[in-house]
C-alpha cells in the first residue's frame, strides 16, 4: 500500500456526507421502546443536553447502511432487517417455494414477520398486513394479518400443532387474549383460511440449521405480486409510505 493511500479505508464522514454536519446528533428512542421496560425514560436527560452543538437527529444515521433513494422491498431485508427476521422470512419463503405453493403464497410468507424487521413488535401482523396493503392481493395482506391470531390455534386437518417456540416464548398454559380468540375463529371459516394457514406451516425458526438463502431468488415473484412504486417505498404517497419512511430513517426524532 502507498503511504497516500487512505487506511482505514475510507467511510463515510458524518460531519460532511450526513444531515446536522458539525453537530453531535442525539437519537431519542421512540417510546414503545422503552415505555414500561426497565430502560429510564431518557427524554428528559436528553432534552437538557440540548443546545448548541447538541440537535437531535434528522436524516440519515451514519451508524446505518445508507438506503438507495428509490428503495424497493429488497432494500429493507438487506440493509434495515435484524438477522432473525431476515433469515426467519427468506427460510419461510424458500419452504413454501419448494413445496410447490402457490406465488402468492410464496410471498406471503417471505412478508409475513415484515413489521419485526425494523419496525415495531406489538400486533405484528397487522402492522405488518397495513405495510403491504397497497403494495400486494388482499388476499396475501389479509393472510399475513391473520397468520398473527392463528398462529395460536392448533388445526390437526392440516398437520399443524401448537408451536414449541410458543411454550418456550410465553411459558405453558398461555391464553392469547380475547382478540386473538375471536380473529381465529373467525379466520377459519374465511374463504382464505388457508392462505393463512400456509403461512402458520411455514412459520417456523431455524435458528441453528439455516443455509444462507439468497434473497435475489425472490426477485420474480416480487416483480409479479409486489406492485413496486418507481418512486421507491416510501416516497409515493402511499397511505402507508410513512411507515416505509420510518423503517428508513427509525432515529428521527420527529
Ligand atoms: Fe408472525
Ligand atoms: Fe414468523
Amino acid at each position: 500500500m502507498s503511504d497516500d493511500a487512505p487506511f482505514p479505508p475510507k467511510t463515510p464522514d458524518p460531519d460532511h456526507d450526513y444531515p446536522q454536519a458539525g453537530l453531535e446528533r442525539m437519537i431519542m428512542p421512540s417510546p414503545i421502546a422503552f415505555v414500561g421496560s426497565d430502560q429510564p425514560n431518557p427524554e428528559m436527560p436528553l432534552l437538557a443536553r440540548m443546545g448548541p452543538g447538541h440537535v437531535f437527529m434528522m436524516g440519515d444515521n451514519p451508524a446505518l447502511p445508507r438506503m438507495p433513494k428509490q428503495p424497493k422491498l429488497l432494500d429493507f431485508f438487506r440493509l434495515r432487517f435484524g438477522d432473525i427476521t431476515f433469515t426467519h422470512l427468506l427460510t419461510s419463503a424458500k419452504r413454501a417455494l419448494d413445496e410447490g405453493h402457490d406465488e402468492k403464497i410464496v410471498l406471503a410468507c417471505l412478508l409475513h414477520d415484515i413489521a419485526n424487521g425494523c419496525l415495531i413488535r406489538v400486533d405484528h401482523g397487522y402492522w405488518g398486513a397495513q405495510l403491504i396493503a397497497p403494495y400486494v392481493s388482499e388476499e396475501v395482506a389479509w393472510a399475513v394479518e391473520k397468520h398473527q391470531a392463528l398462529r395460536y390455534f392448533a388445526d390437526e386437518s392440516v398437520g399443524y400443532a401448537y408451536p414449541e417456540s410458543y411454550v418456550k416464548f410465553f411459558g405453558p398454559g398461555y391464553d392469547p387474549p380475547e382478540y386473538i380468540h375471536k380473529e381465529a375463529e373467525a379466520a377459519r371459516t374465511h374463504r382464505w383460511y388457508m392462505s393463512a394457514r400456509l403461512i402458520t406451516l411455514y412459520d417456523i425458526y431455524f435458528f441453528d440449521k439455516a443455509d444462507p438463502i439468497d434473497p435475489q431468488i425472490f426477485e420474480d415473484v416480487i416483480g409479479r405480486h409486489f406492485k413496486q412504486p418507481e418512486e421507491g417505498l416510501g416516497f409515493d404517497g402511499s397511505p402507508t409510505a410513512h411507515m416505509w419512511r420510518t423503517m428508513i430513517w427509525p432515529n428521527n426524532f420527529l
